[in-house]
């Protein structure tokens, strides 16, 4: 199959979108951005700096200037801020709980989107996952899924996650933050999450990774055979 394909995935919190981009851009071969890395970089970012997260524009400055790296390697994607490995940081409790405050601010996302579409001029081919990835970020993508899984699903994975990473609260805990996050990110005025009109909707509530893996390939390869047929 062709790799120039741009593939986005958006959905809610723990739905699988990381596992299941990573597993796809592996199987094409191309580059997997994980653009809530971004948005919870800058959000790092600004804890350690002690800056305000109603502070726009002082967020939209970090936004703008964080030196910012994924780097692919076997066991995963390792993201590195200011040349120092952030990839576990980035995923603690404090910031998930703090993310969709930072992320809603209209300027943090105009610099994020912009540095995204570089990204994408770069690349011939690439998976992407976010939440305004099909609706905003890669309007034309050739292939646009919309990741979801019951709240109880998401909580659970979330959990066993962050426990395996020494986490002490419980899954009623998770499963709040998941349901605030979700809200809040659908509920923003700036691109707010919501499937792209001719996005494909899947539920891996009962789906392995691996059957979601599969799906996404197959409809990769339609579409791959559409645009060489055009
Ligand atoms: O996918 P994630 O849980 O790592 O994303 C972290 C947060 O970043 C999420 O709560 C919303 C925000 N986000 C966003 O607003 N737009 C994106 N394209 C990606 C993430």
């Amino acid at each position: 199959m062709p790799v120039n394909m741009q593939i986005a995935i958006d959905g809610p919190a723990g739905a699988g979108k990381s596992t299941v981009a990573q597993a796809v851009a592996n199987r094409l071969a191309v580059p997997y951005i994980d653009t809530g890395a971004m948005y919870r970089s800058v959000t790092l970012s600004a804890l350690q700096q002690g800056v305000s997260f109603h502070d726009e524009a002082a967020l939209a400055a970090i936004a703008s200037s964080l030196s910012l790296r994924f780097i692919p390697l076997d066991d995963g994607q390792r993201v590195f801020l200011d040349d120092r490995d952030a990839t576990h940081d980035i995923r603690s409790a404090e910031v998930g709980a703090l993310v969709s405050v930072v992320a809603a601010h209209p300027q943090v996302r105009e610099r994020l989107v912009e540095r995204q579409r570089l990204i994408v001029m770069e690349n011939r081919g690439l998976v992407m996952d976010g939440r305004d990835i099909g609706t905003h970020v890669l309007p034309n993508a050739d292939v646009k899924i919309y990741l979801t899984a019951s709240l109880h699903m998401r909580a659970s994975r979330r959990f066993d996650e962050l426990a395996q990473r020494g986490y002490t609260g419980t899954l009623a805990e998770v499963a709040k933050v998941l349901r605030e996050r979700d809200e809040a990110d659908g509920g923003r005025k700036a691109s707010p999450m919501r499937p792209a009109d001719d996005a494909v909707i899947m539920d891996s509530t009962t789906l392995s990774i691996a059957e979601v893996v599969e799906m996404i390939i197959a409809l990769c390869r339609y579409r791959s055979a559409q645009k060489g047929a055009e």
